[in-house]
C-alpha cells in the first residue's frame, strides 16, 4: 500500500502563532527553541480536531496503529522502544541546592553541574522535529487547588496522551494570561534529533535518560524517554515531586493516592484516600464494584493515582484528583477483576505495549481466560500461547498501559471535578507483601498512622525498571516520588495534624498475603469492599475492633460476610495473624530506614518505634 505523505494531514490554523501573550512564557519558549533547535514550533490548543490530526499524523508516521473501529472506536495502539518501557528511578534526580535537602532516598547532583549537563544534552536535541508548546492544568482549570505547567516536548505521542491525562490548551492559556501567572516549566525531549533526510523510527528515544527536578526553582527537565511518568511530566514529575515541595511550603499534601467515595444504602457518602505503591492495586480499588451481598452500596471514583489534599476552613481535609485520565496497568485488567476499567478503556483510549490481535484489537495477559490463538506481542513479534509457554515470553509487557479519559469511567464521582475537592474521612496505606503483614489494621492515632505510612513496605513491580519482587521500604508509597528529604516529609505529615481539626482515621491493608502453596489468601478486587466497609464504619466510630500490638484489628465477626459465607474463620485468622518474631524483624527494617534518615528524622518516629517494640 502506498503511504500518504504527512503533508496530507493538515492543521486548520497557523500553529506556530503564539496562543499566549504572557511575556515570561514567550521568552522561555524562544530561549528553549534556541537551545534545542526544532524545525518548527507548535502551540497546542487542546481541541479534539487537533488531537485527531496529531493521531492521524502518527498513524502515517508509524508511531500509532489505528485499532479496528468496530471493536475499539477511536482507539490507538503504540509500541515503545524495548528499552523505554517504565519509569527509570536510577535516572531520576532531585537537584536541590544542597544534597541534604534531597535526602538519601533520592539521586542528587549539584544543580550547577546538572544544568551544564542538560544544556549539552538539550543542545540541538530537537533538530528535525517539532517543538510542541503544551500548557496544562493539574486539577480543574481555575480551582484554587490547581497548578499550571507548560511542557515543551518534541513528542506528539506525549501531546495526545497529555490531552487525556490533564486539562490542556486554550482554557489553560486563558488562566496563564489572566495575571501573568507563574507556571512550572517542563522541558521534555525524547533526545533523538533527525539529520536532514533521516527517516524517523516509530518510537524515538535515547539510551541515556535524565529525569531531573529543580525543587527550588520548580523546574522539570526530562531527556531520552517517551514513556509514562518519564515523559508525561504533569504526572509524577509535577503532581508529585515538584508538588510535594510546593505542598510542604504551603501546608498541604501531594500524595500517591487514589480517592473513592463510598455510598451506603442510606445514602451516606464517605470519601477515602489510599496510598499503594506502583502497580499495587490503586486503579482496581478506585473502580471497585461491591460484591453480591452489598445491596445498596456503591463505590464512586474520584482518582486512581494522585491526590492533592488540603485542610479547608473548617479544618477538614479536602482532596482533588489533579489528573483528568487514567494511565492504568493493562495486565490483569478484565471484565472479572475490573469491569469499570474495561468500560472506561473501551473507546478514546491509547494502548501502549499491549499485544495486537489479527482483527486489529488489543490483548494482554489476564484480559480473557483464553488467550488469542495468535497475535503480535508488544515488540511486534508473532506470539501464540504455545510460543508463550515454550519461551516464557509475555504477549503484553508487564508494564503495558492504557491512557483513558476519567470522564468515561461508569463510576466517576459526580464531585470528581469539584474545585473545592471532596472531604476525606480515612487514609489507607497498603503494600504488596506475600508474608507477615495482615489484611487490615488501624493505627491508634495520627502519629502512629504516620509511623504506619512511613514504614510501609512492598515488593517491587514492573512499573519501574529493575528487579521485580524485592521487598523494599516505600514510605507512604512515595519513595520514587517525594521531591525532598524523606525525614522532612515525615515531619510535614506530623505537622499537618496541627491544621487538621477533623482528623481522618488511618489504616493499613495488604491484599497480597500468600498461603504455603503460593496462592493468595484473600480473593481481593471487589471483595476488598468487605475491608473498605469496616474501614468506613471505623471512620464513623461504629465498628468493633480488637487492640493488638500493631493496631486495631477486626475479628472475623466484625467483617460483613454476606455473599461470601464460605470464607472460613481459619483463613481469615491466617490473613490477620501477626507473629512477634517476624514483626521484630520488620521493626529492624524500620530501623534501617530510620538510620538512613537520622539527620532529619522526627523524634516522634523513634518514640513510635519504641512503643511498638514495647507492645511486641
Ligand atoms: P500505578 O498506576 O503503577 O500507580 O498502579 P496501581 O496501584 O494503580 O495498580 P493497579 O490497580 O493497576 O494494579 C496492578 C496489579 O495489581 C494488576 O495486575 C492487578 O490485577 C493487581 N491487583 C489489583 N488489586 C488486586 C487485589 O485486590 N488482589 C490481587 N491479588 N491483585 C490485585
Ligand atoms: C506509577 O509507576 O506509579 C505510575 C505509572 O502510575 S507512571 O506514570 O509511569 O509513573
Ligand atoms: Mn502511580
Amino acid at each position: 500500500m502506498k503511504r500518504m505523505s504527512t503533508a496530507t494531514v493538515k492543521h486548520p490554523r497557523d500553529v506556530s502563532k503564539p496562543l499566549s501573550g504572557n511575556k515570561h512564557l514567550l521568552r522561555w519558549v524562544e530561549k528553549m527553541a534556541e537551545l534545542t533547535k526544532p524545525d518548527s514550533i507548535y502551540w497546542v490548543d487542546g481541541s479534539k480536531a487537533e488531537y485527531d490530526t496529531l493521531c492521524a499524523q502518527m498513524v502515517q508516521s508509524g508511531t500509532f496503529v489505528k485499532l479496528n473501529q468496530d471493536l475499539w472506536p477511536d482507539c490507538f495502539y503504540a509500541r515503545s522502544d524495548a528499552g523505554d518501557v517504565a519509569r527509570v528511578e536510577d535516572r531520576t534526580f532531585i537537584c536541590s541546592l544542597s544534597k541534604e535537602n534531597a535526602g538519601p532516598t533520592n539521586n542528587w547532583e549539584n544543580p550547577h553541574e546538572m544544568r551544564r549537563k542538560l544544556k549539552g544534552l538539550f543542545s540541538g536535541c530537537m533538530r528535525g522535529r517539532t517543538m510542541y508548546v503544551l500548557p496544562f492544568s493539574m486539577g480543574p482549570v481555575g480551582s484554587p487547588m490547581s497548578q499550571i505547567g507548560v511542557q515543551l516536548t518534541d513528542s506528539p505521542y506525549v501531546v495526545v496522551n497529555m490531552r487525556i491525562m490533564a486539562r490542556i490548551g486554550l482554557p489553560v492559556i486563558r488562566e496563564i494570561d489572566k495575571d501573568e501567572k507563574r507556571v512550572v516549566p517542563c522541558m521534555h525531549s525524547v533526545g533523538a534529533p533527525l539529520a536532514p533526510g533521516q527517516k524517523d523510527v516509530p518510537w524515538p528515544c535515547n539510551r541515556e535518560k535524565y529525569i531531573v527536578h529543580f525543587p527550588e526553582t520548580r523546574e522539570i527537565w526530562s531527556f531520552g524517554s517517551g514513556y509514562g511518568g518519564n515523559a508525561l511530566l504533569g504526572k509524577k514529575c509535577f503532581a508529585l515531586r515538584i508538588a510535594s515541595n510546593i505542598a510542604r511550603d504551603e501546608g498541604w499534601m501531594a500524595e500517591h493516592m487514589l480517592i473513592v467515595g463510598v455510598e451506603s444504602p442510606t445514602g451516606e457518602k464517605t470519601y477515602v484516600a489510599a496510598a499503594f505503591p506502583s502497580a499495587c492495586g490503586k486503579t482496581n480499588f478506585a473502580m471497585m464494584i461491591p460484591p453480591p451481598g452489598f445491596d445498596g452500596w456503591k463505590v464512586w471514583t474520584v482518582g486512581d493515582d494522585i491526590a492533592w489534599i488540603k485542610p479547608d476552613a473548617e479544618g477538614r481535609l479536602r482532596a482533588i484528583n489533579p489528573e483528568a485520565g487514567f494511565f492504568g496497568v493493562a495486565p490483569g485488567t478484565s471484565e472479572k477483576t475490573n469491569p469499570n476499567a474495561m468500560k472506561t478503556l473501551a473507546r478514546n483510549t491509547i494502548f501502549t505495549n499491549v499485544a495486537l490481535t489479527p482483527e486489529g484489537g488489543v490483548w494482554w495477559e489476564g484480559m480473557t481466560e483464553e488467550p488469542p490463538a495468535e497475535c503480535l506481542d508488544w515488540q511486534g513479534n508473532r506470539w501464540t500461547p504455545q510460543i508463550g509457554k515454550e519461551t516464557g515470553r509475555k504477549a503484553a509487557h508487564p508494564n503495558s498501559r492504557f491512557t483513558a479519559p476519567a470522564a468515561q469511567c461508569p463510576t466517576i464521582d459526580p464531585a470528581w471535578e469539584d474545585p473545592e475537592g471532596v472531604p476525606i474521612s480515612a487514609l489507607i496505606f497498603g503494600g504488596r507483601r506475600a508474608t507477615s503483614i495482615p489484611l487490615v489494621y488501624q493505627a491508634f492515632n495520627w502519629t502512629s498512622g504516620v509511623y504506619m505510612g512511613a514504614t510501609l513496605s512492598s515488593e517491587t513491580t514492573a512499573a519501574a525498571t529493575g528487579n521485580v519482587g524485592n521487598v523494599r521500604r516505600d514510605p507512604m508509597a512515595m519513595l520514587p516520588f517525594c521531591g525532598y528529604h524523606m525525614g522532612e516529609y515525615f515531619r510535614h505529615w506530623l505537622n499537618m495534624q496541627k491544621s487538621i481539626k477533623i482528623l481522618p482515621r488511618i489504616f493499613h491493608v495488604n491484599w497480597f498475603r500468600k498461603d504455603e502453596q503460593g496462592g493468595f489468601l484473600w480473593p481481593g478486587f471487589g471483595q476488598n469492599m468487605r475491608v473498605l466497609r469496616w474501614i468506613v464504619d471505623r471512620a464513623h466510630g461504629r465498628a468493633l475492633a480488637q487492640e493488638t500490638p500493631i493496631g486495631w484489628m477486626p475479628g472475623y465477626d466484625d467483617i460483613a460476610w454476606k455473599g461470601l459465607e464460605d470464607f472460613s474463620r481459619e483463613t481469615f485468622e491466617k490473613l490477620q495473624a501477626f507473629d512477634r518474631d517476624t514483626w521484630h524483624k520488620e521493626v529492624m527494617g524500620h530501623e534501617e530506614l530510620f538510620i538512613s534518615l537520622h539527620s532529619h528524622l522526627p523524634p516522634e518516629m523513634v518514640y513510635e518505634r519504641e512503643l511498638l517494640i514495647c507492645r511486641l
